[in-house]
């Protein structure tokens, strides 16, 4: 019995290596991005409720001469402002939707304005609500894109329950999710 344990033991032993080495050898391996052959020229979310929430709505992305262009209609909101950023993951099955991690940061700023150089690229700032909930968004983003490493396709779309300070650090402190919306591509051009 001793000597077949030992010899399972040292095949699985063996297995364990083979398997490191496989690992070694495609991270030394090039990614190469994929072409798709269009460029996105439209995205859209739409936002959906977190637990106890009543928040929903719409948000586009355009693409403009000199950027971006967001216009969001969300609706179910107390009066007044609204963090609203885009996180590094369009996952918005948690019920709280912290699934969807932290703001998208792919060069390592620290949290911001939206008209600030430095900042988180998912830093877009506030929502306004009137006093019966609503919030219209309209701005042009020079940071957020299509493609590469800013690219906001397939990230999440958040909305939080109460004001992005746009200072304090990493959130602005703008405190729970009150909507979460998966970004999708929504026309492309040749
Ligand atoms: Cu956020
Ligand atoms: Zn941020």
């Amino acid at each position: 019995m001793k000597y077949h344990k030992s010899v399972l033991l040292g095949s699985l032993f063996l297995i364990m290596i083979s398997g490191m080495d496989c690992e070694k050898k495609e991270s030394v391996e090039k990614i190469v991005p994929v072409e798709l052959g269009r460029i996105v020229t439209k995205a859209i979310a739409v936002l959906h409720p977190t637990e106890d929430s009543n928040v929903q709505g719409t948000v586009t992305f355009t693409k403009v001469a000199d950027g971006i262009e967001i216009i969001a209609d969300v609706r179910g909101l107390s009066p007044g402002k609204h963090g609203f950023h885009i996180h590094e993951y369009g996952d918005c099955s948690a019920l709280d939707a912290t699934s969807a991690g932290g703001h998208f940061n792919p060069e390592d700023m620290p949290h911001g304005a939206p008209t600030d150089k430095k900042r988180h690229v998912g830093d877009l700032g506030n929502l306004m609500a009137d006093s019966e909930g609503k919030a219209h968004y309209q701005r042009v983003d020079r940071q957020i894109s299509f493609s590469g490493i800013h690219s906001i396709i397939g990230l999440a779309v958040i909305i939080h329950q109460g004001e992005d300070d746009l200072t304090s650090q990493p959130t602005g402190n703008a405190g729970p999710r009150v909507a979460c919306g998966v970004i999708g591509i929504d026309e492309t051009t040749k």
